[in-house]
């Protein structure tokens, strides 16, 4: 069956359901998917009921209450099917609307899923707007949280953005007057909310020679150039508002300076996606800064709030998110740090690291994803951490690049098959995976991962094993 059908199906059963309850995932995804839905739901007079977890795992089930509702299970379920099952949910009374890896099992629930059309670059939040589009076309609205959600799952490509369906959503943005596409904009966070000089003195992916890490030296760097940096009220610009050319002029001297220390100049830029009807120098004002403060909301317990910002809320709900968002940056820049002082046990094919109760592991993956880069980025990275809330239970997220899965690397079958082994349950994508295992496995669970990983390299490339 074609997507389009699929999605049809999907919005006919919630059309026939009496009340609707949302199991969603705590992430920037998950949080816009649930508001996508939620929203759309309400416009038809429909009663809703959400309910966040950081993943379906037998615990989290315990929220999923017996009811008559209709369980939408959103950017999770696919791959927690039987858990489902034994929770006692039939066919008729779930729909899962998702973009991981299907693990099916005995009862056959219907789904959405993007990975079932072939279509890799589009998250929960992209399936969920399809089928909220389906149920009124007027919900065109609602393409710019589907772009956060996207956005914020890194479905965009390097140098040319969404793409395939997650681009059509784009551009029904675009008809809406909601987004405003920028092709080649400065790859940087912070272009909506920091002055330039702080926005560039802490980019470091790509790291540019003597303006990375410093903002002093950033701002040097600036005041050569000549751009104005200054509204007239004495006021940083920040990266949004300057002007075309001043942009142009930066970007130029950036390029410069890093083909001058010898690097790529590719991350440099990237499509950028502008809210124009939100308040000038907030976080809301573009989709990855969105993104991440809808991410702040959830890995620290507060989903709720990011609900009410995608609903509309600026008052209350978005001060305590920009708190949120300063904490998170925070934490997650300290996580880096630690977990690049600690440093990483190299194994033949994987190497990992113990981050111990230090951090949460909500936020843990984060902190994998952005440390691969740094450190030896061919080789998937690994953490392990402590669950506060469940000492017999570890943690664990790997992350790997686009380079590694053209070799045959496979993180979510990996983590599938070595968790199992070890009496724990993992999921996720190709290129991002996690799992809960019992602590006392951790050892074995490394080296059943490492050999895992071997055997896929292997298989992809006898010579190479
Ligand atoms: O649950 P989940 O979908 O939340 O995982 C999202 C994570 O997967 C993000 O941290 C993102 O970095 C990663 N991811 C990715 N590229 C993809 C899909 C997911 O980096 N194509
Ligand atoms: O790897 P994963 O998709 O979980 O991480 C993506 C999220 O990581 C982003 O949405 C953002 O919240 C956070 N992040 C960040 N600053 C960075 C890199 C990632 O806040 N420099
Ligand atoms: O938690 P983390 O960000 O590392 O998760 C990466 C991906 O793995 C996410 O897509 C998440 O939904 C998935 N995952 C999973 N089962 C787990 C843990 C994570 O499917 N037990």
């Amino acid at each position: 069956m074609g997507l389009e059908t699929d999605v049809r199906r999907a919005a006919d059963l919630i059309c026939e359901a009496d009340s609707v309850t949302i199991v969603s995932h705590i992430d920037a995804d998950g949080i816009s998917t649930e508001s996508i839905l939620a929203q759309a739901l309400a416009r038809e007079g429909m009663t809703v009921k959400s309910v966040f977890v950081r993943q379906l795992e037998p615990m989290a089930m315990r929220h999923v209450e017996k009811d008559d509702s209709l369980k939408l299970f959103t950017d999770l379920g696919a791959g927690q099917q039987s858990l489902i099952e034994e929770h006692g949910l039939s066919a008729d009374e779930v729909l899962i609307l998702d973009h991981h890896v299907s693990q099916p099992c005995g009862t056959a629930y219907p789904q959405v899923n993007s990975l079932d059309h072939g279509i890799t670059r589009m998250s929960a939040a992209g399936v969920a707007y399809l089928v909220a589009k389906a149920l009124d076309s007027t919900n065109i609205d609602l393409a710019k949280l589907a772009v956060v959600g996207n956005v914020g799952d890194m479905m965009a490509r390097e140098n040319c953005g969404l793409v395939g369906p997650a681009r059509e959503i784009v551009s029904d943005g675009v008809e809406y007057g909601n987004i405003i596409v920028q092709s080649r904009d400065l790859n940087c966070y912070g272009t909506s909310t920091r002055p330039i000089h702080v926005c560039l003195g802490y980019c470091d992916d790509p790291y540019i020679d003597g303006i990375s890490n410093s903002t002093s030296s950033a701002l040097r760097f600036l005041e050569r150039l000549g751009v104005t940096l200054k509204n007239s009220r004495g006021g940083w610009f920040v990266w949004e508002e300057l002007a075309f050319e001043d942009r142009r002029r930066i970007i130029s001297a950036l390029a410069q300076q890093l083909i001058a220390h010898g690097r790529e100049t590719d991350r440099l830029l990237a499509e950028t996606y502008i809210f124009p009807d939100e308040p000038e120098r907030t976080a809301l004002r573009n989709a990855s800064e969105y993104a991440t403060l809808l991410n702040a909301c959830g890995r620290w317990a507060r989903p709720g709030i990011g609900g009410r910002i995608c609903r509309g809320d600026r008052g209350d709900a978005y001060r305590d998110a920009e708190q949120m968002l300063a904490h998170h940056r925070t934490i997650i820049r300290d996580l880096l740090q630690y977990i690049l002082d600690t440093g990483v046990t190299e194994l033949s094919h994987i190497q990992y690291v113990h981050t111990g109760d230090k951090f949460p592991d909500t936020i843990v993956g984060i902190g994998a994803g952005m440390a691969l880069s740094k450190l030896n980025w061919r080789k998937p990275i690994m953490v392990l951490s402590a669950m506060v809330d469940e000492p017999e239970t570890t943690k664990v997220s790997m992350r790997t690049n686009e380079w590694a899965l053209a070799r045959g690397v496979d993180l979510q079958e990996a983590l599938v098959e070595a968790s199992a082994a070890v009496g724990g349950a993992g999921g996720g994508h190709r290129i991002a995976a996690g799992a809960f295992i019992p602590k006392t496995t951790e050892e074995e669970f490394v080296d059943r991962v490492n050999r895992i990983l071997k055997r896929q390299s292997a298989s992809a490339d006898p010579d190479n094993s």
